[in-house]
């Protein structure tokens, strides 16, 4: 039985739907004739999961591309060499920044169009084991062929084919397998086995490539070459989605070629808000995201978060408190187009302030007197999280723009069905939306009737690109996680403009997490010391301690133009790059 929410705290709330406008791709695709950038005022700085993708961008910048060419050009890279998470056929969201524009980009995958509320759950209405994880019935029509592509057209300076080209490249001359890309393949071998066109190529003799192996991917440099010559009217047409909806049909999808035709990007009024005495522009609905960052900020200023000594029990506490009260309210969020609530409600004076009113400084409040869902029996949320693949990346070139650009697959290697004939893995997006209702996902999250199962409508997600800047200084930063991007983000942006961190201080440092249901803070083992844990459980606070919580990855840009860059220690040392401008 569908739950239904209980309004009584927020009975005011109206339905929003955030201005959009959509955005068709020309064709066919000629070279910008837009001359390379004049030599940078500022140095460049590119952080992304692999170090191949960022010197991919760096190379991009120091050839006169501007941030937006480097953000498709690595994003493409990471689609060849860090096949979990980069993709083709998922999808994501981008900030981007220059001077005062700031804009956002969602090219989050939809439902197809046969997609129903119950089509994850047997004739006794119980959800079907995987069904939504595994598979291309898990798949949402992917985003990222066209988001790349507008982002390119509108921000873009340098040829088209100069940003594809490097990625193409690695395709067919062949990249290195890096450890991590091998340790993927084996934790998920099994599911990639279930799919014999998965396993020719990524289970070559019945077991992942060795670390070290340079591994060609002809087929994908055949739609990467495609894509290069046609814009995404190559892959949402022609052989490439036949040979999707064939191989989704075939496995029991029902994605097909007139889904993938219809896919539009959306360019989204930001999300902009305000905290400690900086701008941040982050993503609004269909991501939850940006939302938890902007409702948090705000909880802690009123709180006073800044005037507790850093590293404190007190901090940790107004953490939780004010995820705990932000993620509730994620229960009403969906769809722009199916949401009970967006900004104007969630951020308004005083819902902020009645929230902040409610948190018991000395004291948890336990979830389960969180509205908005009073009166409700909550369900218990799952512990672990399965891995997970989603990708971020941060780019400020020499003209003053930045870009923080996120995109997912879901789960490693999505749905694990690597499409023949088009040389990419499907996404399990759809396990983003309710598939089982009151049932918690794969991040422990659970969610209301705004995110149910509706053909066409996007997924709610909790990817969280930021942008923040004050006084000449700017920086860009996100992460990967699931429900850990918002928490994760936002602890390292407090880093920054609280505590003054450096730039890969503020990522390094140990974090934390809590996300309303399950009512447990998760704490990175060297997050809490015996005495602050101690301290929180007298506060009544559960805690369990995990492995590596989120992987931010950001730059800096200074005042004066020097640039920093920082990716996590925790899973990908060296994936950050700096471009100095001058000597
Ligand atoms: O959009 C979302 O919120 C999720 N699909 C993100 C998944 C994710 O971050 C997995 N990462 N490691």
């Amino acid at each position: 039985m569908r739950r239904t929410l209980s309004v009584l705290a927020l009975g005011a709330l109206t339905f929003l739907v955030l201005p959009a406008s959509c955005l068709r791709p020309g064709r066919p695709i000629v070279p910008t004739s837009v001359p390379p950038a004049a030599p940078a005022p500022h140095d460049g700085a590119v952080a992304s999961a692999e170090p191949v993708a960022t010197e991919t961008g760096l190379a991009i910048l120091r050839n006169g591309g501007d941030a937006a060419d480097a953000a498709v050009a690595v994003a493409l890279a990471l689609a060849v060499v860090h096949p979990q998470a980069g993709n083709l056929g998922g999808g994501g969201f981008a900030v981007i920044k220059r001077g005062e524009m700031v804009a956002a980009l969602d090219f989050r995958e939809t439902a197809p169009r046969s997609a129903t509320e119950s089509m994850y759950l047997d004739k006794e209405g119980e959800p079907i084991e995987d069904a939504a994880t595994v598979g291309p019935l898990a798949a949402g029509v992917p985003g990222s062929p066209d988001g790349l592509f507008v982002l390119h057209q509108r921000y873009g300076r340098l040829p088209w084919r100069d940003v594809v080209s490097p990625a193409l490249r690695l395709a067919r001359e062949g990249f290195t397998v890096t450890p991590r890309l091998r340790e993927a393949l084996e934790s998920y071998q099994e599911t990639l086995a279930r799919f014999p066109e998965t396993a020719k190529v990524w289970l070559p003799d019945g077991a992942p490539p060795r670390a070290g192996t340079l591994l060609r991917l002809p087929e994908l440099a055949a739609t990467l070459e495609a894509y290069m010559k046609h814009g995404p009217d190559a892959l949402k047409g022609g052989t490439a989605a036949a040979a999707i909806e064939t191989a989704s049909r075939a496995h029991g999808g029902v994605l097909t070629a007139a889904d993938l035709a219809a896919y539009r990007p959306v360019w989204r009024e930001p999300l902009r808000f305000s905290g400690f005495g900086w701008n941040v522009a982050s993503m609004p609905l269909p991501s939850s995201g940006g939302l938890i960052v902007a409702q948090s900020l705000a909880m802690l200023e009123r709180v006073r978060f800044d005037e507790r000594p850093a590293g404190s029990a007190d901090r940790d506490h107004l953490l939780v408190e004010t995820w705990r009260r932000a993620f509730a309210d994620r229960f009403l969020l969906g769809d722009p187009a199916h949401t009970r609530a967006g900004p104007g409600q969630l951020l308004s004076v005083d819902w902020i302030a009645r929230r902040a009113a409610d948190i018991d400084e000395a004291k948890a409040t336990p979830s389960s007197q969180v509205s908005p869902w009073p009166g409700e029996r909550l369900p218990q949320a799952a512990g672990a999280m399965k891995p997970a693949a989603t990708t971020h990346l941060s780019i400020a070139d020499g003209t003053g723009m930045v870009v923080s650009m996120t995109t997912t697959l879901n789960e490693w290697f999505g749905c694990g069905l690597y499409v023949a004939g088009a040389g990419f893995f499907l996404n399990d997006e759809m396990d983003d939306f309710v598939t089982a209702p009151g049932q918690p996902n794969l991040y422990g999250l659970v969610q209301g009737e705004a995110n149910a199962v509706r053909p066409g409508a996007r997924m709610l997600s909790s990817m969280s690109p930021v942008v923040a800047w004050r006084d000449g200084e700017t920086v860009a930063l996100g992460s990967r996680g699931g429900s850990r991007i918002p928490t994760a983000t936002l602890q390292v942006l407090l880093n920054l403009i609280v505590n003054g961190d450096q730039l890969q201080q503020a990522v390094d440092r140990p974090r934390i997490h809590h996300q309303w249901l399950p009512d447990e803070i998760v704490a990175e083992t060297d997050a809490l010391s015996p005495g602050i844990l101690a301290d929180l459980q007298r506060r009544g606070h559960r805690v369990r301690t995990t492995g590596g919580l989120g992987e931010v990855i950001a730059v800096r840009v200074r005042p004066d133009g020097r640039c920093e860059a920082a990716a996590d220690n925790r899973r990908n040392p060296g994936g950050a790059g700096v471009l100095a401008a001058g000597p």
